[in-house]
């Protein structure tokens, strides 16, 4: 059975209610449970946490190591600035897809970097919580193919 940790980021908790024109209102337990149950129809298993402080982070990457296979993250806005959770998935070497709900392409300048981009199998943003369970799929599929 294939493990995936899926790491939310800051402000995640509030999904549904945040912003919801940008960020639609399906909630973070919707998400989670749509995911629990598409990972199950793919031979995975998936376990979800989220958090607000990026040292929670950090450390949640950090057990992942020799436990999970894939990491599934959207950092939220670490992920325009945090080097030390870019860092800790260069360390635990775990084969990483990036999410997003929004296209972070088409909003503000300072959402249009990634640092944690160059090294991840590769990004999916834009498709609200459709990004999840695509980014789940493209995941699990690199998984399989590449025989962990
Ligand atoms: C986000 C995009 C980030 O720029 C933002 O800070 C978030 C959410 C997204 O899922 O679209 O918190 O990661």
């Amino acid at each position: 059975m294939i493990k995936i940790l899926v790491l939310h980021g800051p402000n995640l908790n509030l999904l549904g209610m945040r912003e919801p024109g940008i960020y639609g209102s399906v909630t973070l337990a919707e998400i989670n449970q749509k995911l629990q149950t598409a990972a199950t129809s793919l031979g995975a298993e998936v376990t979800c946490l989220q958090a607000n402080s990026e040292g929670a982070l950090v450390d949640a990457i950090h057990s992942a190591w020799g436990i999970q296979q894939g990491l599934l993250i959207n950092a939220g806005a670490y992920t325009h600035t945090s080097i030390a959770i870019r860092d800790a998935i260069a360390a635990v070497n775990i084969p990483t897809v990036e999410v997003h709900l929004s296209n972070i392409y088409r909003r503000e300048e300072f959402r249009h970097h990634s640092y944690i981009a160059p090294i991840a199998i590769g990004q999916i943003s834009g498709f609200g919580a459709e990004s999840y369970y695509l980014g789940l799929q493209a995941l699990v599929h690199h998984l399989q193919v590449t025989g962990i």
